[in-house]
């Protein structure tokens, strides 16, 4: 697998694989690599003949306050998680590369009411900077599929609005959630726990798993949705937002039949997400 940290070989690299007919698969991500990034990257190798990776940890898409400079740089022990993947290309810029006239004059993309409420409304600007890395990558790239993680709900969203909105010929694929044994789902973030957080944090999937059982059932959203919230207090969390949407969350109506419960909350300094896809009766 072979690193690149500039535009102009990534370039070349890739107008090498185009030559050959090559059908290119993208997975982008921060690094500090885990099962579930890897699962992407299965997932693209199903999908394309070669597999380019990106690691860049973002930082348009990170508030005032929050953990660019703690998130963990880890990219000699990612380069050697890819290799064994089987990616084939690793393209790991550095900040000034994607942003050479800084952020602040860095022109955005921005997609509305998507990014919206859950975990836009926690988080100012979020969106726009994901939303502005990605659409950056595609044009450096070209790829023909990406890969995301289902983990990500709102994300794949507005990733899957934003190139419906700008045309862009990429195939966007969702890819279920890696989970630890104890149904934590995977995340770099999950370093922050300490080990009595890291032993309380299963208790977000597990919340959700007993609110999707209920409301399969029939149960009233707003009661259920209640009962979460004073059952993640108790359990020690701070939820940010407890949820019940549409699939493609928009508000639940009397007919809706796919529906999905999102989740953020706070276990110490540590926000984490989950999200669990339900049917209503
Ligand atoms: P990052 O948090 O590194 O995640 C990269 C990709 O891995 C995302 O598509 C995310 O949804 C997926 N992922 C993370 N944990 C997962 C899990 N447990 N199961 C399945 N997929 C998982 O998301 C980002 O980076 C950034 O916002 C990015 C899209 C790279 C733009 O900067």
């Amino acid at each position: 697998m072979r690193t690149l940290r500039e535009i102009v070989p990534l370039r070349e690299a890739l107008d090498e694989f185009r030559r050959r007919g090559q059908r290119i698969a993208l997975v982008p991500t921060m690094g500090n690599l885990h099962d579930g990034h890897l699962a992407l990257v299965a997932e693209a190798r199903r999908r394309g003949d070669v597999v380019v990776a990106t690691i860049f940890v973002n930082p348009l898409q990170f508030g005032a306050g929050e953990d660019l400079d703690a998130y963990p740089r880890t990219l000699a022990e990612d380069q050697a998680k890819l290799e064994e993947a089987g990616c084939d290309l690793l393209f790991a810029p550095e900040t000034t590369t994607l942003y050479p006239r800084g952020l602040a004059a860095q022109t955005r993309v921005c997609v509305p009411e998507v990014s919206e409420g859950l975990c836009g409304g926690d988080r100012p600007g979020h969106f726009d900077g994901v939303a502005t890395v990605v659409t950056m990558l595609f044009n450096l790239v070209q790829p023909d599929v990406a890969c995301f993680g289902e983990k990500d709900y709102q994300q794949l969203a507005v990733i899957r609005r934003l190139v419906a909105d700008l045309h862009l010929p990429v195939e966007v694929v969702g890819v279920p959630i890696v989970r630890a044994a104890d149904g934590l789902a995977l995340s770099s973030r999950n370093g922050y726990l300490d080990a009595a957080q890291r032993a309380t944090a299963p208790a977000l999937y597990r919340t959700l798993c007993a609110l999707r059982d209920a409301l399969e059932a029939g149960a009233d959203p707003d009661d259920t949705l209640a009962d979460g919230l004073a059952r993640l207090r108790e359990t020690g969390f701070a939820p940010d937002y407890l949820e019940l949407r549409d699939a493609d969350l928009g508000p639940v109506t009397t007919t809706t039949r796919d529906a999905v419960l999102l989740a953020a909350a706070r276990l110490g300094p540590t926000r984490l997400i989950d999200n669990l896809s339900l049917t209503l009766p």
